[in-house]
């Protein structure tokens, strides 16, 4: 029997903890031996709660027994995360975390304490959810160069883009409803500005690399300025606004970023609705490749972490490496990378004409509910050519990248 332990009773935590008990056998059978949890690590009581019995409130205590051999982190935030997750890796127990936050703040140099005292640092339930990309990139396309990764890897503002497409309601209102239901946080705003989707998609850059993408470097956009009416032009072209984490390979470096996006049927990023999040992944000699599912919830979750459990006592004494280094991977500047662009424009300052002399030869869309504006899609143009010509546009009302 190997003994673990949880940092974090809350929902992920408690997931795992279910996780472990509902399918033991299976993990018996997957892990060669039966896991067991020893100690759960949380600063609240859970009076009347089972898990009460291995309730402890000093991270030391858990650290200290050389019984403990894997760590669940579930806390969530860098600290104290990233200093009870040291302290368990330095004392060779290894460590399956959910944090996403963490993992991208630290990931390389926690990989890198794992390696120098022969344990792991598994991160599978970071990204995606139950989705398991991270050991899909890790080993089935370890052979592979992988030249693109994009994806819907936040499932709030895909609920709540989901919606404004479907039924036609404002952003604010989804936003309550999806609260309401349990589905946003109280506190949405790492969600509805992109932050979270930002950590997910410098996980994966960083995986596709081996280089460290740092989050910060990423150009991150959100979806609070969607309105119903971007959605009726959406809707007019044949096409969909996703909230899309991509990177891809240039010449320049990682061209990565997080964005709203139009995106046509023929995406099949396209179809991909609610909460569930799909990861496209092209390889130099694979192509492309699509992986689909719950990327957000409880048990989805935490059977990602129980993934990673499994993993970590299958190889116990082993140090599994994953190719990431401390070294920063070179990004492509943003205002460089070409696309169209969807501009709304005022009617009675911008007509057609200067909307075609200010961008270039495009199509104009027209909405009948919005007689006053219109749509301009752009041809092919840099992110800073746009810019310029956009910000000092009087009568430009919003835009919207489009997919290339
Ligand atoms: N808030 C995240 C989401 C949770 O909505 O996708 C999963 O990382």
């Amino acid at each position: 029997m190997i003994e673990a332990a949880i940092y974090g009773y809350g929902n992920i935590g408690s997931g795992v903890a279910e996780v472990i008990e509902k399918n033991q056998d299976r993990i018996e059978k997957a892990a060669g031996q039966g896991v067991h949890v020893k100690y759960v690590l949380d600063l609240r009581e859970f009076e009347g709660d089972p898990v009460q019995e291995k309730l402890v409130h000093d991270v030391d205590v858990i650290v200290n027994d050389p019984e403990v051999k894997i760590i669940c982190e579930t806390m969530g935030g860098n600290e104290p995360a990233y200093t009870f997750t040291k302290k368990a890796l330095m004392a060779g127990k290894s460590v399956c975390t959910s944090n996403k936050e963490l993992v991208a703040n630290h990931g390389a140099e926690l990989i890198k304490i794992a390696e120098e005292h022969r344990c792991n640092y598994f991160f599978e339930a970071s990204v995606g959810g139950g989705i398991p990309i991270i050991r899909t990139l890790n080993s089935a396309l370890k052979q592979e160069n992988i030249l693109s990764i994009s994806g819907i890897v936040n499932g709030t503002t895909n609920y709540i883009l989901t919606k404004m497409e479907k039924d036609g309601a404002a952003f604010d209102e989804v936003l309550r409803e999806a609260q309401e239901k349990g589905f946003a946080e109280r506190n949405p705003e790492a969600d509805v500005e992109g932050y979270d989707a930002c950590r997910k998609i410098a996980i994966l850059s960083s995986l596709m690399s081996g280089k460290t993408v740092d989050y910060k470097d990423i150009y991150t956009e959100g979806i609070t300025k969607l309105t119903t009416t971007d959605f009726l032009y959406a809707e007019k072209m044949e096409m969909t606004v996703k909230l899309l984490a991509m990177s891809r390979q240039t010449q320049e470096g990682y061209l990565t970023m997080v964005t709203p996006m139009l995106i046509g049927p023929e995406n099949p990023l396209c179809s991909v609705n609610g909460v569930f999040n799909a990861i496209s992944v092209k390889g130099n000699m694979l192509g492309d490749s699509m992986y689909y599912g719950r990327g957000a919830g409880k048990l989805p979750t935490a059977s990602a972490v129980v993934a990673d459990v499994v993993e970590a006592a299958r190889f116990m004494g082993t140090h599994l490496p994953i190719d990431w280094s401390e070294e920063k991977a070179v990004l492509a500047k943003m205002p460089l990378s070409r696309r169209r662009f969807f501009v709304r424009l005022d009617r009675n300052k911008v007509p057609e004409a200067r909307a075609a002399a200010e961008f270039g030869n495009g199509r104009v869309v027209f909405l009948e509910q919005c007689p006053d504006e219109y749509g301009y899609i752009t041809p092919v143009m840099s992110e800073g050519e746009f810019a310029e010509k956009f910000e000092k546009l009087d009568g430009a009302i919003t835009r919207i990248r489009m997919e290339e």
